[in-house]
């Protein structure tokens, strides 16, 4: 059920409404598109990391606005990818989703109970139900820690979710939900390939039988095959613990695999927000165009005819961004009263079909040259084979295979042979 109005809003530089626009009170935030019951509600969400001088007298002279304004609807048992940039505040937006960081202004709701700002045993309630996997599984795990004291901390400030007693019996059940053996429990992250050691997160992740899981890049630092892999147990894990995710990635290919809906970030704001059809098939924000057209194509002819949009300049520093859009710096389409008028994330009223899905920008519209169909096919037949089926399809195709959300060959080969999982 869409929540947001049909109708386009903006606001001045000096936040004025503009001229045609919704009302003030409706133009205060883009409420974002939404089915289903939401689990997390986050409103108006902002980061700024202030910029001091001086070394006795701190004194602030500006701050990076990681995130600005930023709302959107989790909503329960859904994947929503998030893209962008390197530096366009996706983990800031994760940090402060999961309290690591506090936020500047703004409102964070799970199950309708304001979260954001939370301390203590409240806090500690919260941080059960939402748990987070992070990028790199190198440096992410403690390296002087087993496997079963890495997985089973979190029992420590949660010890009722495994008492004393239960804890390895809890530890090896979720190694091996995660296609690890139980019997590795007493080895160190050093003896894991990079595969298993993402396993080891997501278990760690997993051990307080959360209900939102953030994913920050958890596959960016890993092999294209071992990435497929990974994405595979995620699918796999949300239809069996009921979880809900936020996966959060630099690579557009990636997330349509496993995302239900994509929002789109640029320079601390979400440009475009909608299904992944709607995303993907009928982008209509600049940037996401932009994004999609250097998605890579397999088929070389179908990659001849393409019609890709380099973009030029660098992304702005975020300490300083662009009046109006903060993408006009970088777009080709850009017009005066991008300068001045800050596009709002809203549906814009006069697409049709696929195509009004919220999108920030004056000018929305979808590219005049796109992939023919019979390009979209292969180059979407391509990537399925390299991945496997998407978020959809998992609700009426069978079960993934074993075989399928299994460790990698090579990861196999080290559970059954131990070669690497010799001490050191
Ligand atoms: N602790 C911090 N102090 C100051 N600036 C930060 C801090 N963390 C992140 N930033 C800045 O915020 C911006 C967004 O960073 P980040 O959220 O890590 O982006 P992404 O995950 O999309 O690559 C970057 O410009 C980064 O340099
Ligand atoms: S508002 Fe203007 S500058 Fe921004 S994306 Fe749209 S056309 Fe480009
Ligand atoms: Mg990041």
């Amino acid at each position: 059920m869409p929540a947001t109005s049909g109708r386009r809003r903006s606001v001045t530089t000096d936040g004025a409404t503009a001229l045609g626009a919704a009302q003030p009170e409706e133009a205060a935030f883009a409420q974002p598109v939404s089915c289903g019951e939401p689990i997390l509600q986050v409103r108006d969400l902002v980061k700024h990391f202030p910029l001091t001088r001086g070394v006795l007298f701190k004194r602030q002279v500006g701050a990076v606005k990681a995130v600005d304004g930023v709302s959107f609807d989790l909503v329960k048992g859904e994947t929503l990818g998030i893209v962008g940039e390197s530096g366009c505040g996706k983990s800031t937006l994760a940090k402060v989703l999961m309290n690591l960081e506090p936020a500047t202004a703004g409102s964070v709701k799970y199950k309708g109970e304001e979260i954001s700002g939370l301390r203590g045993s409240a806090l500690k309630a919260v941080r059960r139900n939402i748990q987070m996997v992070f990028q790199d599984p190198y440096t992410s795990l403690n390296p002087r820690m087993t496997v079963g004291d890495i997985i089973g901390e979190p029992y420590e400030i949660h010890p009722e979710v495994a008492p004393k007693g239960q804890r390895k019996t809890a530890v090896q059940d979720l190694l091996d939900v995660v296609g690890l053996n139980p019997e590795y429990i007493n080895r160190y992250p050093h003896q894991f390939s990079g595969g298993q050691r993402q396993r080891i997160g997501i278990a760690r992740g997993l051990a307080l039988k959360p209900e939102v899981i953030i994913c920050d890049e958890p596959v960016s630092a890993l092999d294209v095959s071992v990435q497929a892999q990974v994405i595979n147990l995620l699918e796999q894990l949300q239809g069996e613990f009921d979880l809900s995710y936020m996966f959060i990635a630099h690579d557009l290919s990636i997330v349509r695999h496993i995302s239900d809906r994509v929002g789109v970030m640029y320079l601390g704001k979400m440009v475009e927000l909608g299904s992944d059809a709607e995303i993907y098939d009928h982008a209509t924000h600049p940037y996401t165009q932009a994004l999609l057209s250097a998605v890579p194509v397999p088929d070389p002819t179908a990659r001849e005819r393409r019609d890709r949009i380099v973009l030029t300049g660098d992304v702005p520093s975020p300490a300083n961004p662009p009046s109006g859009c903060r993408f006009r710096t970088r777009c080709w389409k850009a017009q005066d009263r991008c300068a001045v008028e800050e596009p709002l994330l809203a549906r814009p009223a006069w697409l049709t079909g696929l195509a009004v899905h919220d999108s920030a920008c004056h000018f929305a519209a979808e590219r005049e040259i796109e992939l023919s169909a019979a390009e979209r096919e292969i180059e979407l037949s391509a990537a399925e084979r390299e991945i496997g089926p998407r978020a959809a399809e998992r609700e009426v195709g069978p079960s993934t295979p074993e075989r399928e959300i299994g460790p990698s060959t090579a990861e196999r080969q080290e559970n059954e042979g131990g070669e690497t999982g010799t001490p050191q």
